[in-house]
């Protein structure tokens, strides 16, 4: 297949056959991750893989996301990395307070962001199924002494990858005049949301699995309902972050 044609044929994979991935897939698709752009190529970045089994227990546990998955498929963390370049700045005896600031934490978010996603995209042009799993944010704190993670580093999303069992419907994307403005943003309309609410609606009642009786208005209004993972700010206080 194409790869455009690939990346419109992506949906989530949540569950993984036994089938192992080889080293050398494996290598790949940490070096596709490292392949992708880098703002100032700071690459601040790094990917913990977790294979052992309680440790994968737990963080199923955390993430509330079937992480263990029978040991089937890759799971690896990406975290943002600012402590690499901590090391670089002892060396010279270099202050690092420009390295803690928020724009800084933001660059190195974007970077492994960047990094992941060019991991997916490689992985699902080998007919590979993957799955992000933002739930490991659900206790930073535990993540933290799981991956036993220094000091300006933040555990963003697990990645999981692997041969599906089998695969979703594709969901419907919001429609492409509400993602793309000539010039200046472009706003939504409440016809468009109404519109666009209609579409997911029949995509979730009607999908093979776990259907529902919502849309996407509905799934942002709950969303949004009440504050999520609170203690961020707190963690990126402990590691090292100043803002
Ligand atoms: C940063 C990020 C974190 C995510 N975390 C989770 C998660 O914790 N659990 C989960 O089931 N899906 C998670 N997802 C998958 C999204 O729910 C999914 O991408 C979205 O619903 C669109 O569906 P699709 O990927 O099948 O097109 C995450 C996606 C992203 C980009």
């Amino acid at each position: 297949m194409e790869l455009f044609e690939t990346m419109l044929q992506h949906t989530s994979v949540r569950s993984f056959t036994s089938q192992t991935l080889t080293q050398e897939l494996k290598r790949k698709l940490i070096l596709a991750a490292q392949s992708a752009s880098s703002s100032n190529f700071l690459q601040a970045f790094s990917v913990v893989e977790i294979t052992d089994r309680k440790k994968r227990e737990t963080i199923e546990q955390l993430a509330n996301f079937p992480v263990a998955n029978g040991n089937n498929g890759e799971f690896y963390i990406f975290v943002a990395d600012l402590n690499k370049h901590a090391q670089v700045l002892a060396l010279h005896e270099d202050a690092t307070d420009h390295l803690r600031t928020l724009e800084s934490l933001v660059t190195a978010v974007i970077d492994t962001a960047l990094a992941a996603q060019s991991m997916a995209v490689f992985a699902e042009s080998e007919k590979l199924g993957v799955c992000y799993v933002g739930g490991i944010r659900n206790d930073l704190f535990k993540m933290k002494e799981l991956l036993e993670l220094p000091e300006l580093t933040y555990p963003v999303f697990g990645m999981f990858v692997g041969y599906p069992v089998e695969k979703n419907e594709v969901k419907p994307r919001l429609p492409f005049d509400a993602v793309l403005g000539s010039n200046t943003y472009r706003s939504l309309t409440p016809a468009l949301i109404e519109d666009y609410d209609k579409k997911t609606a029949a995509y979730y009642q009607q999908r093979s699995a776990n259907n529902q009786q919502t849309n996407w208005s509905e799934k942002v209004r709950q969303h949004f309902s009440y504050p999520r993972r609170k203690n961020t700010s707190e963690f990126l206080k402990e590691q090292g972050f100043i803002f």
